[in-house]
């Protein structure tokens, strides 16, 4: 389908060269609302700025900037990339993707609204990828969605196994590698791998350790010859100029300053957070985190996501899934957030009454 399908052309798209533009319905001037800039014209396609900033910040982590240039596209924001590579490569009632459960609900979800089926490959009993259990249903299916770090386990996929399905998925199946959470563990990025690899696809975002969700700005990096197929279906103008201008300022040395000392921080304040929580004796386990989340297991069969929320804390219940029964995932705030919240479950009215049954 998508193979047929001409991209919209948007005015900004086809571009050109002039100074007077009534190419677009746009007003020529408009109120400024209080704003230095002005709102009237629509946005570029892939901003400009963005693209610039991102393959410098590219190069930051070691990788040839150069050679990412045209394998990179602005989204809003990484659920958006997930949607559009469904709709992208796969039909409707015929297709299906992979996925490896507990992970990242989106990729389902966006199957599941295009009818596009799920095979399921549980993570083993660690949490690890079960990567024999995934070879036999490569050649049957469209995409493997992989999520390194992963959501909610908090564990990266090691480079070998990524290499082991990178081979075998060579002649069937596109490999998306979701690094939302890449900060916090850089050197298990993939991105190198694309050179190798052009059936690599790989999700970033600014909404986690760059601190800008409400933005909605994430990437999909791919070789060309993937994204001549994606930006066929992305809408017209997908980044709104305001978003455009604060991805680039936090794109640039002084926001990746920030940026990385904040991560620090937060990896400070995670392990501190992580080892006290583990310390208390409702606690079966914290899993090991390369995010900015840790996965709590307790041993009471008591609802501490309840208990939590009692005290005014939101955290995120993992209940409904059985392999995480008891667990519940915490996101790192602010350290005097964080004390609070150990302080909270240091109060908790425990005694081995409570303890789980199973
Ligand atoms: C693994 C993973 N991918 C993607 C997203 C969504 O990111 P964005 O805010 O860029 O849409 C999340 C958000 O929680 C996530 O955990």
């Amino acid at each position: 389908m998508v193979k047929n399908l001409i991209p919209y052309q948007s005015a900004r798209r086809i571009g050109g060269q002039g100074h007077i533009w009534l190419n677009a319905n746009e007003l020529e001037e408009s109120e400024s609302y209080g704003e230095s800039v002005r709102y009237n014209r629509y946005p570029d396609f892939l901003p400009h700025v963005i693209e610039q900033a991102y393959l410098e910040y590219t190069q930051q982590q070691n990788l040839d900037g150069a050679a990412l240039s045209g394998k990179l596209l602005a989204v809003r924001g990484a659920d958006e990339g997930i949607d559009l590579l469904i709709r992208t490569f796969c039909q409707p009632g015929q297709d299906q993707i992979i996925v490896c459960p507990p992970t990242y609900a989106m990729y389902e979800f966006c199957a599941d609204s295009i009818a596009v089926r799920t095979r399921k490959i549980p993570l083993a009993e660690d949490f690890s990828l079960d990567v024999a259990a995934i070879l036999p249903h490569l050649s049957e299916s469209k995409l493997l969605f992989l999520c390194s770090p992963n959501n909610p386990t908090g564990n990266v996929i090691p480079q070998a196994q990524m290499i082991a399905l990178l081979e075998a998925a060579k002649d069937s199946t596109l490999v998306v590698v979701d690094e939302a959470y890449i900060e916090f563990a850089p050197e298990s990025s993939v991105i190198s791998l694309m050179a190798q690899y052009p059936h690599l696809i790989v999700i970033r975002t600014l909404s986690k350790a760059f601190g800008l969700a409400s933005i909605r700005v994430g990437f999909l990096l791919a070789d060309t010859s993937v994204m001549g197929y994606v930006k066929r279906l992305i809408p017209p103008y997908p980044i709104a100029d305001p978003s455009a201008l604060i991805a680039k300022k936090a794109l640039l040395p002084e926001g990746l300053r920030a940026m990385h000392e904040q991560t620090e921080t937060l990896i400070r304040v995670r392990d501190a957070f992580a080892a006290a929580v583990a310390a208390l004796s409702f606690v079966e386990k914290v899993y090991p985190s390369s995010t900015n989340f840790v996965l709590v297991k307790f041993n009471t069969d008591d609802c501490l996501y309840e208990y939590l929320l009692q005290k005014g804390i939101v955290t995120r219940n993992q209940a409904h899934d059985p392999r995480l029964n008891r667990c519940v995932r915490i996101s790192i705030g602010t350290e005097s957030s964080m004390l609070e919240t150990l302080q909270a479950l240091k109060d908790y009215p425990f005694n081995t009454m409570n303890q789980a049954t199973a």
